[in-house]
């Protein structure tokens, strides 16, 4: 499926951090062919025939993992997703006992989710296997960062020059994080837009502007982004209450109102309606592209996974 001049170099995709403009420009590539190919009658392709992709997610999720199964089916692999609740994790084996276990049985791809920032790199350095980060706590989340990439260059043609602004839970936020980096490799402007409690120390170190105020942060940019209160990160109170939040950083059209006439939506799910984002904003079907996230998941992971799956047979490091 790939064009012969696209290789992808890397053994894993651990990150964002680190890809170059090219990788991450070959890798939307692929994944608008998958987009085409899904949405035809004939989804099925052979390119992962006979290989075992393994998920496994030490913490909940509805969209990454079901988007890398359906990925890993349609693209004709044995997709295994593992219960952690139901695996020796819970019996007290660590995460490199786990990951040797299965490595010992010749799996291809590992997908991996787990709250530790670093703990799916330290399990990359284990295994045999491609290993493909599906979120690891607080630090990256690069096949979201793809599929809002996707999404947001399928609908506006390109990246860079667009202003984006990532407003909410920066602070724990493994997609904001991922979405920084790639949205500066591509030449887009990354604006951040929440309360000081809620942005990481010196955040304006990461190549963005930093904003308070809902108002002035959405003024003329091209795209918004919300992200989720990540109460399960939160150490201590770091809002007043949800009433005060979503008064002063909950997106509605009166906000939006100062952002580009034709500025769109996105959030990756899943959306706490009424905290961070209203109902009817998130519902729009003109300017929210919500709906279209989910989908561009299973294209980019498609993409990820076949891209990962050629190095294998080459032996890139
Ligand atoms: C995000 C995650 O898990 O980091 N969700 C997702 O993958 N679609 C964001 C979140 O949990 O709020």
């Amino acid at each position: 499926m790939t064009s012969p001049s696209f290789t992808f170099p890397h053994r894993h995709l651990l990150g964002i951090e680190g890809l170059a403009p090219h990788e991450i420009s070959g890798l939307l590539d692929l994944s608008d062919v998958y987009v085409e190919k899904n949405r035809s009658a004939d989804r099925k392709s052979v390119a992962l025939r006979g290989m075992t992709v393994i998920n496994l997610f030490f913490e909940n999720s509805t969209r990454t993992r079901t988007s890398f199964e359906l990925a890993g089916k349609r693209l004709g692999a044995d997709v295994i997703n593992m219960q952690v609740a139901a695996s020796s994790v819970a019996k007290g084996e660590t995460l490199i006992d786990t990951a040797m276990t299965l490595n010992a049985m010749h799996i291809d791809v590992l997908v991996v989710r787990h709250a530790d920032s670093g703990a799916v790199k330290l399990l990359s350095e284990k295994v045999n296997c491609a290993v493909i980060n599906g979120g690891d706590g607080s630090h990256e989340h690069p096949t979201q960062a793809l599929l809002d990439a996707l999404t947001i260059r399928r609908r506006k043609g390109h990246l860079d020059g667009l202003t984006v602004a990532i407003c909410g839970d920066v602070l724990h936020s493994r997609v904001a994080r991922s979405n920084i980096y790639l949205l500066n490799t591509m030449g887009a402007r990354v604006r951040l837009v929440a309360p000081r409690t809620l942005l990481p120390a010196q955040a304006e170190r990461m190549g963005v502007e930093v904003f308070h105020d809902m108002v002035a942060g959405l003024r003329d940019v091209d795209i918004v982004m919300m992200l989720r209160l990540q109460n399960e990160r939160m150490r201590g109170n770091v809002i007043p209450s949800i009433r005060e939040y979503f008064h002063f950083f909950g997106l509605d059209y009166a906000k939006l109102r100062v952002a580009k006439p034709d500025a769109l939506i996105m959030h990756p799910g899943p959306m706490n309606r009424g905290v961070e984002i209203d109902s009817d904003v998130a519902d729009d079907v003109e300017r929210s592209l919500i709906r279209e996230q989910v989908e561009m998941g299973v294209a980019v992971r498609m993409a990820c996974l076949e891209l990962l799956t050629q190095n294998l047979s080459r032996g890139n490091s």
